[in-house]
This record gives C-alpha cells, sequence and structure tokens, in this order.
C-alpha cells in the first residue's frame, strides 16, 4: 500500500486531525513508512537534496581542523546519512568514530559504506568526551505549525484528507507561541522537540563541544514580521516547494532551526555557549583556503571540482549565510578555531 494511504489510515486511527509534528514525524521517520525509513536515495545528484559532505570532501575535511581540535578522542555522528561525511572524517582523523542513526536503512547504508570503522550505537552514551556533530539534522526533528490570528492561537494539524485544520493551541504550544511577537496573521513553526532533544545531548557530554550545523536563524530573524507564512520546505528530485501534503513518505520535509531556542536549551542544561557563525565564517576560520591550497592548482580536472564545492559551501548566495555553525560544550580551556573571528553568538 503507498505511504500516503497508510499514512491516511494512522491518521484516522488517531481520530481524523494530527498535529503538524506527528504527521511530520510519520511522513519522515516512521519505521517502515517515512521518508528517511524507506529506501528512497534520498542523497546526493540522483536524490532529492545535497547537503554540504555530499558536496565532496572539502567541507569534512574543513571541519576536520575543528575536530582535531577537541579532546577526548571521540567523535559521535548524529543522523549520518550516507555516511559521507564519517568517511572523509574517518581519513582525516585518528578517532573513534559513533553513530546515531534513527533510519534503519540508513544504518545499513552506512555499515555498508563505512565497515567496521564506525559503531552504531541505538542510544546516547553516558559520560561522552568528545565531539558530537549533527549536519542538518536539527531541520528533520519534526515541528508543530501555529497560527496567530485575530481570534487567538490556533495549532495547525493534518486531516485524513491531506489538508490543513487548526485548533486552538493549548499545553506547551500555547504556552511557547505566547512568548513570541509577531504580527497577525502569522503562519511559523515552533520546534518543541528540539529542546529536550539539545538537552539530552547536552547531558551526555562529561567534556567536549557539540556542533550543529543547519539552516536557520537567531529568533528575531526567525520571526521576523515579513517571514509570516513560515519556513516549512520539501525537497523531491532537487525541487524545494512548501507543500507537506504533495508526497507523504518520499519527500523530505524541513523547518528551518531557530537557534537562539536550541543555544537557550543548551544554556540551560548546563553547557558553555562556544560559538555561533555563518558556515562561511566558520569554514574560513578553520582553514578551507589552507585545504583548498592542498589541491593541485596546475590540473584543472582536479581543482575545478574542489572550487566549485568551496563556492556552494562559502557563497552566500548558496550555503554560506543561511547555514549556521553553533557550537555548545563543557570543560573546553581554550576557545574553538572555527570562531575565532566573525562569532555572532551575542544575536542569539
Ligand atoms: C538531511 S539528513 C542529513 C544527513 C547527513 N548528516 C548529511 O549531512 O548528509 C538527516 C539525517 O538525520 C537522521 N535523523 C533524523 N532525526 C534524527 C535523530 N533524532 N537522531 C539521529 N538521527 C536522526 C536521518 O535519518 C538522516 O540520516
Amino acid at each position: 500500500m503507498p505511504a500516503r494511504q497508510r499514512i491516511a489510515q494512522e491518521i484516522e486511527r488517531e481520530g481524523g486531525w494530527v498535529p503538524f509534528a506527528r504527521y511530520m514525524q510519520l511522513a519522515l521517520h516512521e519505521p517502515g513508512l517515512g521518508y528517511y525509513a524507506s529506501g528512497a536515495r534520498k542523497f546526493g545528484p540522483q536524490g532529492d537534496f545535497v547537503t554540504a559532505p555530499e558536496l565532496g570532501d572539502l567541507f569534512g575535511r574543513t571541519l576536520a581542523r575543528q575536530l582535531a581540535g577537541v579532546p577526548g578522542g571521540r567523535i559521535l555522528e548524529l543522523g549520518a546519512g550516507s555516511g559521507a561525511l564519517a568517511e572523509t572524517l574517518l581519513k582525516a582523523l585518528d578517532c573513534e568514530y559513533l553513530i546515531l542513526e534513527t533510519s534503519a536503512e540508513l544504518r545499513a547504508r552506512q555499515r555498508k559504506r563505512l565497515g567496521k570503522r564506525a559503531i552504531h550505537v541505538d542510544e546516547l552514551p553516558e559520560k561522552f568526551h568528545g565531539a558530537i556533530v549533527a549536519n542538518e539534522v536539527a531541520d528533520a526533528i519534526p515541528v508543530h505549525v501555529v497560527h496567530w490570528n485575530g481570534q487567538g492561537i490556533l495549532e495547525r494539524g493534518v486531516s485524513a484528507d491531506f489538508r490543513w485544520v487548526d485548533k486552538p493551541a493549548t499545553g506547551p504550544l500555547l504556552e511557547a507561541s505566547r512568548e513570541i511577537r509577531v504580527p497577525v496573521p502569522y503562519i511559523s513553526e515552533i520546534n518543541l522537540l528540539a529542546k529536550p532533544w539539545i538537552r539530552s545531548l547536552v547531558d551526555c557530554l562529561e567534556s567536549g563541544a557539540l556542533f550543529v550545523i543547519d539552516y536557520g536563524f537567531p529568533r528575531h530573524e526567525y520571526y521576523h514580521p515579513q517571514r509570516s507564512t513560515g519556513t516549512l520546505m520539501c525537497h523531491y528530485r532537487h525541487q524545494a516547494h512548501a507543500d507537506p501534503f504533495s508526497r507523504p513518505g518520499e519527500e523530505d520535509i524541513t523547518a528551518h532551526v531557530d537557534f537562539s531556542a536550541l543555544a537557550q536549551a543548551a544554556l540551560g542544561a548546563g553547557a558553555q555557549m562556544l560559538g555561533y557563525a555563518t558556515q562561511a565564517q566558520f569554514l574560513v576560520n578553520c582553514g578551507i583556503t589552507d585545504v583548498l591550497g592542498e589541491a593541485n592548482l596546475e590540473n584543472a580536472l582536479h581543482y575545478a571540482p574542489i572550487a566549485s564545492q568551496a563556492q556552494k559551501l562559502l557563497s552566500p548566495a548558496e550555503m554560506g549565510e543561511l547555514f549556521k555553525v553553533l557550537a555548545v560544550g563543557k570543560g573546553l580551556d581554550a576557545p574553538l578555531l572555527g570562531f575565532s573571528s566573525g562569532d555572532r553568538s551575542h544575536t542569539l
């Protein structure tokens, strides 16, 4: 039975209406049903989207320069996708490499690619010393959708025939929505689940740093008056669109990340702020130009693809400005290389 029909049945079973976050959970992550849990190709030119590690190894080799400076000798990667970043980091660094991946299908792909070099874990390790990396994972955490209108604050949910249906917001969602000042009418997302997620990461970290890399903004930009229809985006065969009901279970659904919310939750859980910067600034600080300089400038066949990766990673029109790096941690004495210049953590 197609995923669409099975998700409709699930919504019926749950009373004919589910919060959008539940729909996003079903459509992305539900074992045997969701987009990440299924056999869709997802990554790379033949898939639906390209992430920084999928462009080539420039991102990973540059990130490795930062990770080498985090004591502990261990890396924990969350949501490792095709295993591309793990492969590059394992080549560049002598470390123990753990992966926590929620999709069984992607775990199998990662095992095939990485063999015994990476260790898959089913839950967060206790008392972890080292670096935790989450590249484009936070944007896949299911979000609630809120509609502030003249009458009040409504929660947007999904009916079994895949339509938006609003109900009065209640509980923690209502509380969180009241803290956000927006002109009405206004629709946007609130990621209630991101807070326990980042708290659990901070709790498991005994010493070291957690890097969250993703597209998003500080809160004042996220809930900007002009962003009045929110940030939900779907990706199918390299086309981006904003209708999350067009191919449930067969395409990626994402929301931008509210980095202020992540930072506040992390600091509230006892982490120190280590830095927040655009991806371009972070990679430049880590020495991406030195990594580029290692390429053979004489040989256009070798240099052109790497230069093209640099352009995509750094250009403000591509990933350079929209993507950010947030680092929080515990017990580190020295400042991190990636934030040596242009740290914008004061904007969070
Ligand atoms: C957009 S992909 C990014 C993959 C990879 N990090 C990259 O940059 O190419 C999201 C990944 O996160 C995984 N994922 C989603 N939620 C997760 C969670 N809560 N914990 C761990 N992995 C998760 C997905 O299965 C998938 O591997």
